[in-house]
C-alpha cells in the first residue's frame, strides 16, 4: 500500500523471519527493499543502512513481540532516527488497563470480527501448517528453523504503557487515532 500511494519514497521493509520477506520479495519485488534484522536487539538499526533521517516508521501487529526493555530501546531508536514532524504508526493489538475493559474490549473484538466473518477465512495456526506442506517453501522453512525468532513478549503491555514509553523516548505528541476492542493504530508525531 505504501509503495502504491508513495512512488517516489523508498521503502524499507523490516522482519526477523526469513519464510515472510521471502513471501514478500517473491510478491513485492522491487518496490521495497526487505531487511532481515531482529527488531530491539541492541544496533537493529544499523542493518538497515539508512542514509537519511525517516519520514514515517510503520508497523502492524509485530511490536506487541516485544517486551518493555526492547520496546525502550525501539522507541528511542526510531525517535533519534525520525525527522522532526515524522511519525510512528503503530497497527497493533493493545491491552487496555483494566482488567474488566481487557474481557470487554476481547469481546467487541470478537464480535465485529464474526460480524466481519474473519473468522470463516485461515488463521494463524493454519496458515502456518498449510505454508508446511507447500513444497515451494520447503527452503525458506528450513532458513527459517536456523534463525532465533522472536518470542512474544509484550502482549502484557497496555496502551497507556505505549504511550508513556513512546513520550519518554522523545515523541512529542503520543495517542490512538483508531481503535476497535483491543485493535488499536497508535501515532506518535517526534
Ligand atoms: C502477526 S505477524 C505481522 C506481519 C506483518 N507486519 C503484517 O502486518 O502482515 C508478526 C510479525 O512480527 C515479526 N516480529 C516479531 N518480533 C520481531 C522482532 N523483534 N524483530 C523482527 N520481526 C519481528 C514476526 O517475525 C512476524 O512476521
Amino acid at each position: 500500500r505504501l509503495a502504491a500511494r508513495l512512488p517516489h519514497g523508498e521503502i524499507v521493509a523490516v522482519d526477523a523471519d526469513p519464510l515472510l520477506l521471502g513471501l514478500g520479495r517473491a510478491y513485492y519485488g522491487p518496490a521495497v527493499r526487505f531487511v532481515e534484522a531482529l527488531i530491539g536487539r541492541p544496533g537493529w538499526l544499523g542493518a538497515l543502512a539508512l542514509d537519511r533521517p525517516l519520514d514515517a516508521a510503520v508497523s502492524t501487529t509485530a511490536l506487541h513481540y516485544l517486551g518493555e526493555a526492547a520496546l525502550r530501546r525501539v522507541y528511542r531508536d526510531l525517535a533519534d532516527r525520525l525527522r522532526p514532524g515524522g511519525v510512528l504508526v503503530n497497527g497493533d493489538h493493545l491491552r487496555q488497563d483494566a482488567g474488566r475493559l481487557c474481557e470487554i474490549a476481547r469481546a467487541v473484538g470478537r464480535r465485529r470480527a464474526e460480524r466481519q466473518r474473519a473468522c470463516g477465512h485461515e488463521d494463524w495456526d493454519s496458515w502456518w501448517a498449510a505454508a508446511h506442506t507447500d513444497p515451494e517453501l520447503a527452503a525458506l522453512l528450513a532458513e527459517r528453523r536456523s534463525r532465533p525468532l522472536p518470542a512474544s513478549e509484550g502482549e502484557h503491555l497496555t496502551l497507556s504503557a505505549h504511550l508513556t514509553l513512546l513520550r519518554e523516548a522523545g515523541f512529542r505528541h503520543a495517542g490512538p487515532v483508531w481503535q476497535f476492542g483491543n485493535s488499536h493504530v497508535v501515532v506518535a508525531v517526534r
